[in-house]
């Protein structure tokens, strides 16, 4: 056990970029020059608690996001991300892999916590108090709050009204995206970061509660599926916003980025949990080793059918295909992350038809 401690502490220091550990105008820079803000697993507790107190929280709290954002939190509110805190601890399944980890609570234990829950400070004690909450993916609120709603991002000026955001001069709507940017906050144009942290945790790139606890090794996560049914709450740039306003489902130009990010963001997240394992062909490494596999097929697939140079060029030193004993070089995830992120640069979807046909069209979950 003391030999497993040791390994997660070597693990969770490697992952000194994480959130909760540098100070906020540190992160302002982290953020805008490498958005790997990850909301997921193995923060240290200083860490957490860091986090913990930069959250706003979704409801409850005085400056919540439903005060303003009422639709989207009725649509999380009917998501599994919700759910998750009221049901999935009671389950049978939740109390086995406890049980292996020789822990006693899920809301208790920081290895479930990061994942499954927001943690708020509660007499300087980290609380799990939501599910995966709207701070999980967008960031934590609690520098941006006051700017992402004033026009100009002037938190002098008066607050918007919802849905009319995006009908503010640009330049104006601009300053207001690019403040809260510095101060943390993931928008919804930012799908690079956005898909860090989904498979941040849907990875589940934490070895030990795999290998030990058997939790599952990673979701069959398809970025538009699992994006596009029971998470999706596009309601403020749907067309009747803000008098009738509907969930909008991405547009055929949004789906094709969000289909190859993914890809990338999934090989890139692969790749990264490899270069960190302790425990060779265990359990965790054979998954991931297959996830690459898998997910580099799906790659294969869109070049063929459209080409996309930078993303071939960035494949080229990807092992195809990686195999148990492959050597990962710690710099290639970035280097793949780089790639991708000039590729949302250099995209807007419009001409990447080709690869309509392998776009998912089943989607995971009923929209709300
Ligand atoms: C690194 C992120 C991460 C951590 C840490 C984590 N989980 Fe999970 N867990 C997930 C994800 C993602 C899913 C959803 C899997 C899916 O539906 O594809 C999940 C699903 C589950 C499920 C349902 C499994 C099923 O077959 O549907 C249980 C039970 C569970 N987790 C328990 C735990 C417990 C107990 C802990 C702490 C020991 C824990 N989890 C820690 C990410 C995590
Ligand atoms: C699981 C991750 C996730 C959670 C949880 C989440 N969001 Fe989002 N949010 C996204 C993604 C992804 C998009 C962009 C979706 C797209 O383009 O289809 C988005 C878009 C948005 C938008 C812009 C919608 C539009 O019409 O342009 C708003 C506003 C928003 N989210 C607010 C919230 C609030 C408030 C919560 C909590 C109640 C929340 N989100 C929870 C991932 C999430
Ligand atoms: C005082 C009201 C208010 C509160 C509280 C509030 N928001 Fe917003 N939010 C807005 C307004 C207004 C917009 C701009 C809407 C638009 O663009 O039409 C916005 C936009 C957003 C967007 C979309 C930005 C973009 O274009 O990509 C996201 C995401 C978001 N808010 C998340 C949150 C989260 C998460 C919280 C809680 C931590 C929160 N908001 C709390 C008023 C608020
Ligand atoms: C902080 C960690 C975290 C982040 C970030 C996250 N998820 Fe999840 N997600 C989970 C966990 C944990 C579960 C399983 C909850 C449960 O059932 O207990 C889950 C479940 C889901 C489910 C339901 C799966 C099922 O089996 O029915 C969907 C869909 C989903 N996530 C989509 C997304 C998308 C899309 C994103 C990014 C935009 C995302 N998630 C980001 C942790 C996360």
């Amino acid at each position: 056990m003391e030999l497993a401690l040791k390994t997660r502490r070597n693990l969770m220091l490697s992952q000194k970029w994480k959130q909760g550990l540098v100070g906020s105008a540190l992160l302002a820079l982290l953020v805008v020059s490498n958005p790997m803000v990850n909301a997921s697993g193995w923060m240290t507790e200083e860490e957490e608690i860091v986090r913990a107190s930069m959250i706003v929280g979704p409801t409850k709290n005085d400056d919540n996001c439903s005060s303003c954002h009422a639709l989207e939190t009725e649509a999380w509110e009917a998501t599994s991300h919700f759910a998750t805190f009221k049901t999935r601890h009671r389950t049978d399944e939740a109390k086995e892999i406890l049980a292996n980890m020789g822990s006693k609570s899920m809301k208790r234990t920081g290895d479930c916590r990061q994942c499954h829950y927001t943690s708020e400070l509660k007499n300087e004690k980290v609380r799990a108090s939501f599910g995966v909450s709207c701070e999980s993916c967008h960031g934590a609120g609690r520098e941006w709050l006051a700017v992402h709603s004033k026009l100009g991002g002037d938190i002098n000026a008066s607050d918007l009204k919802w849905g009319t955001g995006k009908e503010q001069a640009a330049d104006s709507r601009m300053q207001r995206l690019a403040k809260s940017q510095e101060k943390g906050m993931i928008n919804s144009s930012m799908i690079y970061a956005i898909a860090k942290n989904c498979f941040g945790c849907h990875t589940v790139p934490n070895e030990l509660i795999v290998n030990t606890g058997g939790h599952k090794a990673g979701s069959d996560f398809d970025m538009v599926a699992w994006s596009q049914g029971e998470v999706r709450h596009n309601f403020s740039s749907s067309a009747g916003a803000p008098d009738a306003p509907t969930n909008r489902t991405a547009s055929a130009e949004q789906k094709r980025r969000l289909y190859v990010t993914g890809l990338m963001v999934d090989l890139e997240t692969t790749l990264s949990n490899i270069t960190r394992l302790s425990e060779k062909s265990g359990t965790y490494h054979v998954a991931m080793v297959k996830r690459a596999n898998d997910v580099r097929n799906k790659l294969d697939a869109v070049l063929s059918a459209q080409a996309i140079s930078e993303l071939s060029a960035a494949l080229e030193s990807v092992p195809n295909p990686v195999v148990e004993t492959s050597s990962i070089d710690a710099e290639l995830p970035g280097k793949l992350g780089i790639a991708t992120q000039v590729f949302l640069k250099s995209h807007d979807g419009s001409e990447l038809s080709g690869i309509d046909g392998l776009i998912p069209t089943v989607l995971k979950g009923t929209p709300y």
